[in-house]
C-alpha cells in the first residue's frame, strides 16, 4: 500500500497517497470526514434548525448512504441566511470572504479560515500538477481577481506549486499579449469565450502564438463550452487545454479538473461527496445518466455545505481513468437546471435584470435578454419596452434613459449590456411562462 511518506516521490502525482486511494479507501475517508462535517454544521444556525425540524440525529449516521436522509441546501437558503447564517466558526478565525452573483437580494457570501485557504490551494496545486505544470513555468492568470474565486483560487495554487505567477486579471487584452511575450508565459488560465476574443487581438497585433509565444498549457472554465471550442483554442494557441470546474460554494475552482487523458474531470472525492439527482423528483439518477450535481464539502471549516444543489447538469463517466487516479470523472457541464446564464464568466439570473428594470419609472412591462457572439465577442443585449407615457412624451430623452438603464444594469450585473429601447407592446408575447432569455451563442 502506498503511504503518505512516499508521496510526490514518483513525480507523477502532487499527493500520490490521496490521488491513488482505492474506491473503498475513498469511501472510508469520506465517511470519516462526513461525520466530522455533520458535527461541525450542527453548530450553525441554519442546519441546527433544519436538523431539529426533521428530527435528524447525527450519531445515527452509519454509512454514506444515510446522507440521503439529510436535507438539500439551495442557493436560496444561502441568500435567505445572508450574510452570516451558515457560519460554523467565530469571526476571529475567518481570513477571507468571497461574494458571488449580484447585489439585489441575490448575493451569497462565502467565508474561509486559514485552513480552508490552505486546503483549497493544495487542491489547486494538485490540479495544475496533474496537467504537467512545474516550477520553471510562468503562469498568467487572466481571470477576474477580487470577489470572483477564479482569480485568487488559481493564484494561490500556482504559487504553492512553485510557478512564476502573473496576476494579470481580466481585460487589458493588448497588455495580456505583451506580458505573454515579455515573460515567456507557458501556462494560462482564461475564460473560453475570452480566449476566442484574444485570437483576434493577437491577429491585429501580428502575433502568431505558435511562432512568437511559448504557451503549452491552458486552463479554461467558469462557463460551459463545447469540444469544438476546445479544439479551436488548442489549434490556435498551440496548447493543451484542460477543463476546470468549480463553484464559490465549494471554495471555487479545484472541485473537478481534467487530467492529460481529457476523458472527463476528476472530481476530488477526498474533499467533495458527489450525488447526481433528477432535478424534478430529487431522486438519484442511475450512474452514467445525466442529472443535477449535488455536492457535500468534506474539508471546509468556515462554511461547509451539506447536499448543495449546484443546478449544474452532468453525468459520471463510467470506469477508471487510464491515468491511475481513482477519483471518479464528471462529463463536461451540459447546462443548468435553473435559468442562470453565464456571460464573460459572470453568472446572471434574469430576475436580477428584472429587479433593476422594474425600479426605473420609464420602463414598461416587458423586456427580453438576447445573448450573441459577434466577431468572437460575447454580447448581452437587453431590449426594454418603455411606458406609453415615455414613448409619447419623453422620446427626446431617449439617450439619457438608455444610459441610465445601462449604468444601473452594469452596477448590478458587472457586465456592460447593450440596451435597446423599444415601443410599448412590441416585444413578442408568449403563452404561459414569459420567455425572458434568448441565447444565440453557439456553444
Ligand atoms: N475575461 C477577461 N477579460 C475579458 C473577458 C473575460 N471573460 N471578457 C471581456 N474581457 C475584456 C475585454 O476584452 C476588454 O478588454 P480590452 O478592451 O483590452 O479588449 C475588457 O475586458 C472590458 O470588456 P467589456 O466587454 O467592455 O467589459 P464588461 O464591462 O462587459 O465586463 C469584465 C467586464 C470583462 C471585466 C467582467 O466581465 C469580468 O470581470 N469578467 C471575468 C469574470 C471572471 O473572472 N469570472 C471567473 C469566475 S470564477
Ligand atoms: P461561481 O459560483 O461564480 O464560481 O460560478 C460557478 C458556476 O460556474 C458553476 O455552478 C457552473 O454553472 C459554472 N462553471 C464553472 N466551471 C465551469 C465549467 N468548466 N464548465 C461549465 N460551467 C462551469
Ligand atoms: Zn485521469
Amino acid at each position: 500500500m502506498v503511504t503518505h511518506d512516499s508521496r510526490k516521490k514518483t513525480g507523477r502525482y502532487w499527493d500520490e497517497y490521496v490521488e491513488t486511494l482505492s474506491d473503498s479507501e475513498i469511501q472510508a475517508l469520506q465517511f470519516y470526514r462526513l461525520k466530522q462535517t455533520l458535527e461541525r454544521v450542527s453548530s450553525c444556525g441554519f442546519y441546527q434548525k433544519r436538523f431539529k425540524e426533521m428530527g435528524l440525529d447525527i450519531s445515527a449516521l452509519e454509512c454514506l448512504e444515510d446522507l440521503s436522509r439529510f436535507p438539500f441546501t439551495t442557493k436560496q437558503d444561502l441568500r435567505d441566511a445572508y450574510p452570516y447564517g451558515f457560519l460554523c466558526e467565530p469571526k476571529e478565525r475567518l481570513v477571507r470572504l468571497h461574494v458571488s452573483s449580484g447585489t439585489t437580494g441575490q448575493a451569497t457570501a462565502m467565508f474561509y479560515t486559514q485552513k480552508d485557504l490552505e486546503s483549497w490551494a493544495d487542491l489547486m496545486a494538485r490540479c495544475m500538477h496533474m496537467t504537467g505544470a512545474r516550477p520553471g513555468d510562468t503562469f498568467q492568470n487572466m481571470m477576474g481577481y477580487g470577489l470572483f474565486t477564479g482569480g485568487l483560487g488559481f493564484h494561490y495554487g500556482a504559487e504553492r506549486l512553485g510557478l512564476l505567477t502573473i496576476p494579470a486579471g481580466a481585460g487589458n487584452s493588448k497588455r495580456q499579449v505583451q506580458l505573454m511575450r515579455d515573460f515567456s508565459t507557458t501556462v494560462i488560465h482564461i475564460i473560453p469565450s475570452y480566449a476566442l476574443h484574444l485570437m483576434d487581438v493577437m491577429a491585429e497585433m501580428g502575433v502568431d502564438p505558435k511562432r512568437d509565444l511559448e504557451l503549452r498549457i491552458a486552463y479554461t472554465g467558469a462557463e460551459p463550452y463545447s469540444e469544438e471550442i476546445r479544439q479551436r483554442i488548442q489549434d490556435f494557441y498551440g496548447v493543451k487545454t484542460y477543463n476546470s470546474y468549480g463553484l464559490s460554494e465549494m471554495n471555487g475552482p479545484g472541485v473537478a479538473f481534467e487530467c492529460p487523458e481529457q476523458t472527463g474531470l476528476h472530481i476530488w472525492e477526498d474533499s467533495y461527496l458527489v450525488e447526481l439527482i433528477d432535478p424534478d423528483t430529487l431522486e438519484p439518477v442511475r450512474e452514467g445518466t445525466v442529472g443535477e450535481l449535488v455536492l457535500t464539502s468534506l474539508r471546509r471549516e468556515a462554511m461547509p455545505l451539506i447536499r448543495y444543489r449546484t443546478k449544474d447538469l452532468t453525468r459520471i463517466v463510467r470506469g477508471h481513468c487510464p491515468c491511475g487516479r481513482k477519483h471518479r470523472r464528471l462529463d463536461r457541464i451540459q447546462g443548468r437546471s435553473d435559468d442562470m446564464f453565464i456571460i464573460k464568466g459572470v453568472n446572471i439570473f434574469p430576475i436580477q435584470v428584472e429587479q433593476v428594470l422594474m425600479n426605473i419609472p420609464e420602463v414598461g412591462n416587458n423586456y427580453l435578454i438576447v445573448l450573441q457572439r459577434e466577431n468572437n465577442v460575447d454580447q448581452m443585449t437587453v431590449r426594454v419596452e418603455v411606458t406609453d407615457r415615455t414613448f409619447i412624451e419623453d422620446m427626446r430623452h431617449l439617450q439619457r434613459i438608455q444610459k441610465k438603464i445601462t449604468h444601473e444594469l452594469k452596477g448590478e450585473l458587472l457586465v456592460t449590456p447593450r440596451v435597446e429601447l423599444v415601443e410599448p407592446s412590441s416585444l413578442p408575447r408568449t403563452e404561459g411562462k414569459a420567455v425572458r432569455l434568448v441565447d444565440e451563442r453557439k456553444l
